[in-house]
């Protein structure tokens, strides 16, 4: 069976946005547990546009183990060895963006020794580094021969793509799972998954566990956040 972290960046969004006490993350995450989450995932973005560093406290303290999604920095990196979440997934930030737009380039300035130094300094807090890459077999070995033991695949492409495309997109993640598994990394995948277009990842077994959150939080405004978690866990396999 498929693990599910449920994002509740959009839980924050709706705060953020009005300046109130609510909604209160930590009933949000009581609810995703009872729902039968496995995990809960925060992005703390530079920009601090929905997610807070007293959110992220608040749910370290939480019984689910957290990942916690932030860009890569050396002030980040001491911040995260800090907090000591369950894991830590690096991603690409870019401040005009709605929302991550793709995974991680390896071969831009820095950012190699940048991961080697990640992977060992948390390792010594007791913290999982994970990147967020495309499924590309290059990024992936480019990331083990890194010491990265997990691994999650950017799925948004495939999220956006036409139908014509759907099938490419799909048989490429598909590769890139089967190949980091075959690797002895854990691959997890998201960003744009939905109830509907998660199914065709159900039989992969080479997938370990989802981040799921934006349309689990829209789900949730017509059913409610227990009952939207709940069918996304069904729909995941
Ligand atoms: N994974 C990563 C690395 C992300 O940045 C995000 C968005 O914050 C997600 C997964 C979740 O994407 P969505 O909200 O579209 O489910």
């Amino acid at each position: 069976m498929h693990r599910l972290s449920v994002n509740l960046d959009h839980i924050a969004t709706l705060r953020q946005v009005r300046g109130t006490q609510y909604p209160d993350l930590l009933e949000a995450a009581r609810l995703v547990q009872v729902a039968g989450a496995d995990g809960i995932t925060l992005h703390l973005r530079g920009d601090r546009r929905h997610i807070q560093p007293a959110d992220v406290t608040l749910i370290r303290a939480f019984e689910l183990p957290l990942t916690l999604e932030i860009a890569c920095s050396a002030e980040n990196l001491k911040y995260c060895a800090s907090i000591r979440p369950h894991a830590v997934t690096f991603v690409p930030e870019r401040k005009e963006e709605l929302s991550t737009e793709g995974g991680l380039n390896l071969g831009a300035p820095g950012l190699k020794e940048f991961v080697n130094e990640a992977v060992l300094s948390l390792k010594d807090a007791g913290v999982i580094c994970c990147l967020f890459l495309e499924p590309d077999p290059e990024t992936i070995r480019a990331a083990h021969a890194m010491g990265v033991r997990m691994i999650e695949l950017h799925t948004g492409t495939y999220a956006e793509a036409t139908p014509a495309q759907i099938a490419g997109e799909l048989e490429r993640i598909q590769k890139a799972s089967a190949l980091g598994s075959s690797l002895g990394i854990q691959m997890n995948a998201g960003h744009g998954l939905t109830v509907a277009n998660v199914v065709p990842f159900a039989a992969d077994k080479n997938l370990f566990e989802f981040s799921i959150g934006h349309s689990i939080v829209c789900r949730s405004v017509f059913v409610g956040l227990k009952a939207a978690v709940q069918e996304m866990k069904q729909a995941i396999g």
